[in-house]
């Protein structure tokens, strides 16, 4: 495993005057305009906006799968668009875990396998990391199902898998697209406690996209994809009731 890096650096998120366009019949559609956004260590911060405001694009930048058109994106010191491609997916791998809404694991893996697939593509599978795969899944309550198929298990049970993959490299970022979505109530309740806690319980940033307005109450910062900009949440809700 390797060491957390000592860098004089600030070792958390900072992302400075992001612009993002898309092209749309023939015309640049500007998505994200001057967009700042700042976390720290440790810090989970929850981003919620109306469908097309650009909170997956974000996320996308951030991760550097997309360029911006313009602005800066650093993470834990590193000036991620200025690496090469191998060296962003090495970056990836070893510092980002992702929960998207879709979870995307693999049907023809077990369970347990789904989970370690982070770490083969990274520095290869240890007894370490195989211990940590069997303790991250029984703390979602899934010790039993192992060797289970993904197609053999709910949707609620599915994404406990894809959080404790994203937790298999013990990454310093989480992003999480829309981790609750489509599942009911209280199993969003049961993936929402699982981020949160196994977050704070590794000291690990969250970058939180959702619609759900509960599991937004529960973060500590909740901000507004806005306009192509992020606002606090406290100055949305004025900014509504004025209009
Ligand atoms: N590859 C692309 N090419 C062109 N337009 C795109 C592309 N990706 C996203 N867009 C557009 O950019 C805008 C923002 O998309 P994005 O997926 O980031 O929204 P979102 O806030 O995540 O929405 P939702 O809440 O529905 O998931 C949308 O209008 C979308 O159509
Ligand atoms: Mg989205």
């Amino acid at each position: 495993m390797t060491e957390k890096s000592q860098s004089a650096e600030p070792q958390g998120v900072q992302v400075r005057r992001l612009f993002k366009n898309y092209e749309s019949a023939g015309a640049a559609v500007s998505i994200l305009r001057e967009l700042e956004l700042e976390i720290q260590p440790g810090e989970a911060v929850c981003i919620t906006g109306p469908s097309g405001s650009g909170k997956s694009t974000l996320l996308y930048l951030i991760s550097s799968l997309d360029r911006p058109d313009a602005g800066e994106v650093h993470l834990l010191g590193t000036d991620i668009l200025a690496l090469s491609e191998k060296e962003q997916t090495q970056f990836r791998n070893r510092h980002i875990g992702f929960v998207f809404q879709d979870h995307d694991l693999l049907p023809q893996l077990s369970v347990v396998e789904n989970v370690l697939l982070p770490a083969i593509a990274g520095e290869g599978v240890t007894t370490e990391t195989e211990q940590l795969a069997e303790k991250l899944l029984t703390r979602v309550g899934l010790q039993d199902r192992l060797k289970s198929l993904p197609a053999q298990l709910s949707g609620g049970e599915r994404q406990r898998v894809a959080v404790c993959r994203a937790l298999i490299n013990k990454p310093e970022l989480i992003l999480a697209d829309e981790p609750t979505g489509n599942l009911d109530p209280a199993t969003a309740k049961v993936i929402g406690d699982l981020l949160l806690e196994l977050s704070r319980e590794q000291n690990t940033m969250l970058l939180c996209v959702t619609h759900s307005v509960e599991l937004a109450d529960r973060f500590p910062r909740h901000l507004v994809l806005e306009d192509g900009k992020l606002i606090a949440a406290s100055n949305a809700l004025q900014t509504t009731a004025k209009s």
